[in-house]
């Protein structure tokens, strides 16, 4: 049996009313935390729609602990000041780059202002960064972007989200303020599995999936740096969308199971990548929740709702009791 203590997820998509209902209970079962992201329609962006979002995830779950994040806009230091210490951290997409971002940030410039002001009330910085060039390149050429941050604001600290390539991991030891999340779906698939033989579309989703190397190097990276953490990037859409070319891989079913194999008795690195490293680097204090893993054969669901998750139908060793 395997015993994790306090799983928490560092990044993840629940979106709103049925939907919500119908994965969170996947997440619940697994985690102690997640970090839940702001990219509703409307977006999470101002006091009294997260007050709502985060008692709508309370109503729906039980011993699990929702750490809220704001969409990125230009705040003023009263509303920040407001909503503080509601909030895990704000995040930041460039505008237009993934799912519900079109008012992202158009310019890194224009929220300035807001990072001093994060800087100062100690609020961190998610990322997903991505430039607006060829699709493979997009999160190495934001490599820059994310050296210039780490540099303008040395005391702010900067999680870049759900990495993809070795290339930004080399920053972790070289920025002391700068940390990495990786999914399951970056850790454990290729671009292969998206267009290497029939056309997948539920393996697409932003970042895109890299190539064999990146996977290679990233597994490397995950089993030993105390900055990399695990966020799951679960982001669910109803299938019908997804075949209209949404992104996102809805993983929360198959998360513990899928890692446990991946981790192969190394129980340490495990637990160190899927909670300790999170709770010491950003002092994250949620109630102790023990989660269970036995060695025995577990079949991920096929469908959740409208929503067909990752692996659905492949068969585990390990189950989540
Ligand atoms: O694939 C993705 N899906 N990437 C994102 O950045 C957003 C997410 C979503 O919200 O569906
Ligand atoms: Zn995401």
């Amino acid at each position: 049996m395997i015993i994790l203590d306090t799983p928490i997820d560092m990044h993840l998509h629940l979106r709103e009313g049925k939907i919500l209902k119908d994965v969170l209970p996947y997440t619940q079962k697994q985690f102690a935390a997640a970090v839940v992201m702001p990219n509703l329609n409307p977006p999470v962006d101002n006091k009294e729609r997260l007050k709502n979002y985060k008692q709508e995830i309370i109503e729906n779950s039980k011993d699990f602990t929702p750490l809220m994040t704001l969409f990125m806009r230009e705040y003023s230091e009263d509303e920040l000041l407001e909503m503080a210490e509601e909030i895990f951290s704000i995040k930041l997409y460039p505008a237009g780059i993934t799912t519900n971002s079109e008012n992202g940030v158009k310019s890194i410039e224009k929220i300035y202002p807001v990072l001093e002001i994060m800087e100062e009330l100690d609020i961190p910085l998610s990322v997903h960064g991505e430039s607006d060039g060829f699709v493979l390149d997009r999160e190495r050429e934001f490599k820059v972007v994310y050296e210039k941050l780490a540099r303008d604001f040395p005391k702010l600290k900067i999680i870049m989200e759900h990495v993809g390539v070795a290339d930004l991991l080399y920053l972790l030891d070289e920025y002391e303020n700068l940390y990495a999340t990786v999914t399951l779906h970056h850790l454990l698939l290729t671009l292969d599995d998206v267009v290497g033989g029939v056309l997948n579309p539920h393996y697409f989703c932003k970042p895109i999936l890299k190539t064999p190397k990146d996977r290679e190097e990233i597994q490397k990276f995950v089993k030993k740096h105390p900055k990399i953490m695990f966020g799951s990037d679960s982001a669910p859409h109803p299938i019908k969308n997804k075949l209209k070319g949404a992104a996102g891989i809805f993983s929360a079913p198959v998360i513990l199971p899928a890692l446990a194999e991946f981790f192969d008795g190394d129980i340490e690195s495990f637990q160190k990548f899927i909670s300790n490293n999170a709770r010491k680097n950003f002092n994250i204090d949620v109630p102790k929740k023990e989660v269970k893993l036995v060695e025995e054969e577990w079949i991920a669901p096929y469908m959740v709702g409208d929503i067909k998750p990752m692996w659905a139908g492949k068969k585990f060793k390990f189950k989540v009791l």
